[in-house]
């Protein structure tokens, strides 16, 4: 792979995977609003011989990310892998509806907003891959992050939905599924994070996903066991298990 694109690579996962991505020969196109983290991951690309192309851009912003795209292709061509990985988890989201609004509109719209103008491009080319960032929290509802679930639910159904439509084309989709990592994002959080995975570590899962073609990358696989119980579970039921689990 000589192009690639990350979105969020301002920090953690992002970062992580523009790090692991970068190679002798390969161009990275970062993009995030905090351009000044952009410019100190740069350097520590080009050591490492890849050559980093920075985008201060808000996914949330469509025009935005329709200029973008237009960059891209005219200066690099088609992707050979986007990874559509910036996201928020709403600061105690509670059922605050602006917060809920920002969730929804950087995790579900900005991936759409990421990845649909460069689509048209794959699959007249017939290649390239997809890789949306989800997460196991994506299979259930939890509390105080109905916001962050339901957006991680809506990449879920619509990963699906674009994986039947583009990879007749030649271009793959996979959906990735995160447990916890420790990240910006999760370094607020006071509850107890099982099986929390440092953003190396979880790069090198996603990576090792997205060259073998997966549908859809999950870990740790505690975590994925738990969370699809969850989800098969009479509501009910589930909102029980997950009392007990909390109250423990
Ligand atoms: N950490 C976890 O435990 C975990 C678990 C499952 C899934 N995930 C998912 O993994 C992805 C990366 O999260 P992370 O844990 O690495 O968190 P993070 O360290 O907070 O990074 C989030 C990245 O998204 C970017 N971003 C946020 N809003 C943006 C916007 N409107 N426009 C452009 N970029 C934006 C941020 O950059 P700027 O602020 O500079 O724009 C930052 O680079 C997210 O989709 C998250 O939901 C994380």
């Amino acid at each position: 792979m000589s192009n690639i694109l990350v979105t969020g690579a301002s920090s953690g996962l992002g970062w992580a995977l523009a790090r692991l991505y970068a190679e002798p020969g390969v161009t990275l196109h970062l993009v995030a609003r905090r351009s000044d983290r952009l410019k100190t991951l740069a350097p520590i690309l080009v050591e490492r011989g890849a050559n980093p192309v920075l985008h201060e851009a808000d996914v949330r912003d469509r025009s935005r990310m329709e200029a973008l795209s237009r960059e891209v292709l005219e200066s690099s061509g088609p992707p050979d892998l986007i990874l559509a990985n910036a996201g928020v988890r709403g600061e105690e989201e509670g059922n605050d509806l602006r917060a809920m609004e920002a969730v929804l509109a950087t995790n579900v719209l900005g991936v759409l907003n990421t990845v649909l103008p460069f689509l048209p491009s794959l699959k007249k080319e017939g290649r390239g891959r997809i890789a949306v960032v989800g997460s196991l929290a994506g299979y259930r509802g939890l509390p105080k992050a109905g916001a962050y679930c339901a957006s991680k639910a809506a990449l879920s159904a619509w990963t699906d939905a674009i994986r039947y439509e583009a990879e007749p084309f030649g271009v793959t989709v996979s959906l990735v599924n995160p447990g916890y990592v420790a990240t910006e994002m999760t370094r607020r959080n006071s509850y107890p994070m099982p099986f929390l995975l440092k953003a190396p570590d979880a790069a090198l899962r996603i990576r090792s996903g997205i060259d073998r073609g997966r549908a859809r990358i999950e870990f740790p696989l505690p975590l994925v066991l738990l969370v699809r119980t969850l989800a098969l579970l009479p509501p009910r039921l589930g909102d029980r298990l997950l009392r007990l689990l909390s109250a423990k």
